[in-house]
């Protein structure tokens, strides 16, 4: 699987380099303080936003900096040293990672480095060590680093190096090496105590003719016991972080936290689940921004259902990264498959269950990001083939059908459905499993997608979806009148960008004014704009069809207000209302491995050339 730095990284590098200040609060440097939560789940202490015992904080080097670089690099590389423009072209190169290290104004033993007048002291911290690196074909090579003499022996050169190969590491390297003075037996010395050795020399190499030695290790000794977000070893830190109280546990794996809804409330009345009912199929959901693995077995009961969410990953860049999303699912798909075996395991009373256990491997092949789907698929696929078992393929949206059926095991079309997420905004006619009619979708963004806009409008964050609603219970639905796009056009389409940039404008408006928003009635009167329509539109769709039954799926389908007018709409229409518990609303792969099962049964099987789509029609033949 290929997978490159994100565009999204590499413009908030451009943009921290671009020393503008209201940028610096911002982006790459706020990656410190979350490394630093998970190195504390891993019981690791480094990656630290906060002055360390030495009074010394780390963060990445920007542009404002590049002075004070250059002036140390002068007092301690001699003429081999760097000068600030080379140092600040450095910063927003996408394969680069460089650090710094920043004390107090008030030097331990010396104060400042000399000649230094450069952005630290003027903000009362100077800076007193540096690196950098450049990823090339899986390695780094350690272009510069430097400490200030007064500052030696804090661990600084250690502290600093490891947090470039941990950066490294993110983009891809395995490998470290970097070239040291042949007379500096010291820094040898240093190096070696970090797993590297010496593989050569380069003649000559220094402006004083001097010969380097190259010396070359693993990245992992480089980043050393401090390692943070790694693979980890999900059972190792389950036995920490287990609580065998609640429904819910919660692991960590690569940094991301892994969700084990290990039964569904519907589904507890199934339990315990001791015989085993064939088939037993693990599906995996990577269509989006979750890594998810589910096992079902031949009565419908989810035995397991793991999810582990990438949204801390995203949410600094207001949205999902398609290669962030990538490259997180490549880190957490073995952790996850290996956790949902486990959980099933535990389930039917076994000591293990491994891959020939099961008898077919489903995935969702689309629609999504394809480079996500592409690591579900490819993974699945793999697995498939190697336990030897039958792979199906599953239609993400018909897995948000399926949904249903984990909060009713008796829904059951002919039935109404309307899907709304992040992606999707449509009205489908269902007419039997696997028989579907669209009947009306979004001409333009999707409800979650308004949701998200409308969040980030208003600085609330990603996603945008659950604080906009938390907001709208505190505000009036009716303090804003905002356009209901396309309620009466007599079809069931949707348009959701006018109301979008009506609230935007909305906003901006109020702000020109002086006025202070009220973010409460803003979300509500939104959230009220959007249910009208679908309300609307799903009261047309049930008289068309004369469907006994309407449900939902998606993400938006969590929403209490949009909920709520379903109920009232269903109760008028006489309807049966049914809704996945919200658990299960947003991606998840027990509504894949629902699906998976239906298809297995029906010996609808896939080849190993099965593909990951962007796009999949609904309406073909299953
Ligand atoms: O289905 P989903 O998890 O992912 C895909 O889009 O595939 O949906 C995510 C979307 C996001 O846009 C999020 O803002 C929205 O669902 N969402 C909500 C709520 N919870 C999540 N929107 C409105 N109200 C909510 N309570």
């Amino acid at each position: 699987v290929y997978t490159r730095l994100s565009d999204a990284e590499e413009n908030e590098r451009i943009r921290l380099a671009k020393n503008d200040p209201k940028n610096l609060a911002t982006g790459v440097q706020d990656a410190a303080p979350r490394r630093d939560q998970r190195a504390t789940m891993h019981d690791t202490a480094v990656l630290n936003a906060r002055p360390d015992e030495h009074g010394i904080t780390y963060k990445p080097l920007d542009a404002a900096h590049a002075e004070d670089v250059a002036a140390m690099e002068s007092q301690v590389m001699g003429s081999d040293a760097w000068n600030a423009a080379l140092v600040a072209d450095e910063l927003p190169r996408a394969d680069r990672t460089w650090w710094a290290a920043y004390a107090s104004g008030e030097g331990p033993d010396a104060g400042p480095v000399a000649g230094s007048e450069g952005a630290s002291s003027a903000r009362g911290t100077v800076l007193v060590g540096y690196a950098g690196g450049m990823v090339i074909d899986g390695q780094v090579q350690i272009l510069k680093i430097g400490t200030d003499p007064a500052w030696r022996r804090r661990g600084i050169a250690r502290q600093l190096i490891s947090r470039v190969a941990s950066d490294a590491r993110d983009l891809g390297a395995t490998t470290c090496s970097l070239e040291v003075r042949a007379s500096n037996a010291g820094a040898q010395a240093f190096y070696e105590s970090l797993g590297m050795h010496s593989i050569g020399k380069r003649p000559h190499y220094y402006s004083d003719r001097e010969d380097a030695v190259i010396m070359e290790g693993p990245l992992q000794g480089v980043i050393g016991s401090s390692a943070v977000g790694g693979a980890a070893d999900a059972k190792a830190l389950r036995a920490v972080t287990e609580d065998a109280g609640i429904q819910e546990s919660s692991v960590d794996v690569a940094g991301m936290t892994l969700r084990v809804d290990e039964a569904h409330d519907a589904q507890k009345a199934a339990q315990p689940a001791a015989q085993l009912e064939r088939p037993l199929i693990l599906a995996i959901e990577s269509s989006c921004d979750e890594t998810a693995a589910a096992i079902v077995d031949g009565k419908g009961n989810l035995l397991s259902d793991v999810v582990a969410s990438q949204i801390d990953f995203h949410s600094r860049f207001g949205g999902v990264v398609p290669e962030i999303a990538s490259r997180k699912h490549i880190e957490a798909i073995c952790g996850v498959c290996d956790e949902c075996l486990d959980v099933a395991a535990q389930r039917l009373g076994m000591e293990r269950l491994t891959w020939s256990d099961l008898d077919g491997v489903g995935v969702t092949y689309a629609p999504g990001l394809v480079g996500a789907l592409v690591v579900g698929v490819a993974f699945a696929k793999g697995a498939a083939w190697a336990a030897d078992k039958p792979l199906v393929g599953v239609n993400h949206l018909e897995g948000h059908m399926y949904a249903n059926k984990i909060g009713a095991p008796d829904f059951a079309p002919p039935a109404v459905v309307s899907l709304v997420s992040g992606g999707n905004t449509m009205l489908v006619h269902m007419r039997g499993w696997g028989d579907y009619r669209v009947l009306g979708a979004t001409i333009d963004d999707a409800v979650g997608e308004a949701f998200d806009k409308v969040a980030k409008a208003l600085g609330l964050g990603y996603p945008g979806g659950p604080v906009v609603s938390a907001q709208g219970a505190k505000g009036n639905p009716k303090a804003i009148e905002f356009p209901r796009a396309m309620m009466h056009s007599g079809d069931m389409r949707f348009s959701l960008s006018g109301l979008k940039t009506a609230v935007v404008t909305y906003i901006n408006n109020e702000r020109a004014a002086g006025r202070e928003l009220n973010v409460p009635d803003i979300c509500a009167s939104f959230e009220a704009a959007v249910v009208d329509v679908q309300v609307k539109k799903a009261e047309m769709a049930l008289r068309e069809t004369g469907a006994p039954t309407f449900c939902l799926g998606g993400g938006v389908a969590a929403n209490p207000v949009l909920r709520a007018a379903y109920g009232k709409l269903c109760k008028k229409m006489q309807v049966r209302l049914v809704m996945p518990p919200l658990s299960a609303c947003g991606d998840n792969a027990g509504m894949i491995a629902l699906v998976a099962l239906d298809r297995f049964r029906q010996g609808k099987f896939y080849g190993l050339e099965t593909d990951a789509q962007a796009h999949a029609d609904l309406e073909q033949e299953y």
